[in-house]
């Protein structure tokens, strides 16, 4: 009886599309009609015998080659195939000048991920956690006390939709120095990460009462990832009004508004140095039985290519 036959990583392109495009990411999946013709994209395919069966997509801009996605078919793993591929986006890269390689990744929180193992047998940094995500699902928030009782404690404050605020939304903010950059809504104005449109409904300010110049305390910027899935990106609220209640009533503004337009499922975005959102998503978010993914950055140095030229 023959075994299985040996592993072969070849450069993919647009003939195997149909066979490997399921195995990337749809935003990534273009790439492959671009491979062979754009000198910025790598495919690399792994076979086994004549079966496509592993995609590596990765972009090279300048000295920094990104790692875009890796993956093997689920019966075919732990053979080598994963390592192979990063073999060969490795060499690729170093071919084409880049210096450095980098990748971000995301896994369910937990014991170490497959794809988190694989860096690192392959010697790339220790992962270091951009993000957090907490997926949350419309019964489970609706169950949530937080979630219906946050809003009237607010007393004279006012949560107003974007849409209302219309025009005025950046003027009501003002320069909200108090604010991290990444958290204002400056920066996620028309779309936010993956270019997904902002939700202007479920996007609101929380404003210091309803008088019409009223200043904004506060704010929860929200984009639709597709019909029925949408993403908190951004939750601040100025730290002289912090209570128990406005980044809560917040977000239960938000998940209203989006349940009520149909979707059925938010993700609640967190970044590591966001310590106060951190601590709210782990207390209240996390015991209605989130799903929680965490994305990480890794990275590896590349030697320089020797030059072939003979002196
Ligand atoms: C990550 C992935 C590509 C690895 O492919 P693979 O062919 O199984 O990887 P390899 O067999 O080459 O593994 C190489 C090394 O990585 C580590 N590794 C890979 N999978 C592992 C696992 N499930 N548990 C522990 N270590 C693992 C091991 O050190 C392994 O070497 P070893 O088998 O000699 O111990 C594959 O698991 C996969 O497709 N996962 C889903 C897709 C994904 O999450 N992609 C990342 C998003 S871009």
């Amino acid at each position: 009886m023959s075994g299985p036959a040996a592993l072969t990583v070849a450069s993919a392109g647009p003939r195997l599309a149909g066979a490997l495009a399921g195995r990337t990411f749809p935003r990534y999946r273009p790439l492959l009609d671009k491979a062979g013709t754009d000198p910025g994209v790598v495919a690399l395919a792994l076979f086994e015998g004549r079966d496509a069966i592993g995609l590596l997509l990765g972009r090279v801009a300048g000295p920094t080659a990104s790692l875009l996605s890796v993956s093997v078919a689920d019966s075919r793993r732990r053979r080598g195939g994963g390592a192979a591929l990063l073999a060969a986006f490795e060499r690729e890269a170093a071919m084409r000048g880049a210096r450095r390689l980098a990748a971000r990744f995301t896994a369910p929180r937990g014991p170490v991920s497959p794809v988190r193992a694989l860096f690192s047998a392959a010697g790339w940094t220790e992962p270091a956690r951009v993000s957090t995500v907490y997926a949350i699902d419309r019964e489970a928030s609706l169950a949530a006390p937080w979630f219906t009782r946050a809003q009237p404690r607010l007393r004279r404050m006012l949560i107003q939709p974007w849409r209302e605020a219309g025009d005025r939304v950046l003027r009501l903010i003002g320069p909200a120095n108090w604010c991290h950059e990444e958290l204002h809504p400056r920066a996620h104005l028309d779309v936010g990460q993956d270019g997904a449109p902002q939700d202007y409904d479920a996007s609101a300010l929380l404003r210091a009462g309803p008088e019409p110049d009223a200043p904004a305390l506060g704010w929860v910027v929200v984009h639709r990832i597709g019909a029925h899935d949408a993403r908190i990106t951004a939750v601040a609220v100025r730290p002289d009004r912090v209570n128990a209640f406005a980044g809560g009533a917040l977000i239960a503004h938000a998940n209203r508004a989006l349940y009520e337009s149909g979707v059925a499922r938010a993700t609640f975005v967190v970044r590591p140095h966001e310590a106060r959102m951190t601590a709210f998503a782990e207390r209240r978010i996390v015991p209605l039985g989130a799903t929680v993914r965490e994305s990480f950055d890794v990275a590896r140095a590349l030697p320089a290519v020797r030059s072939a030229a003979v002196h």
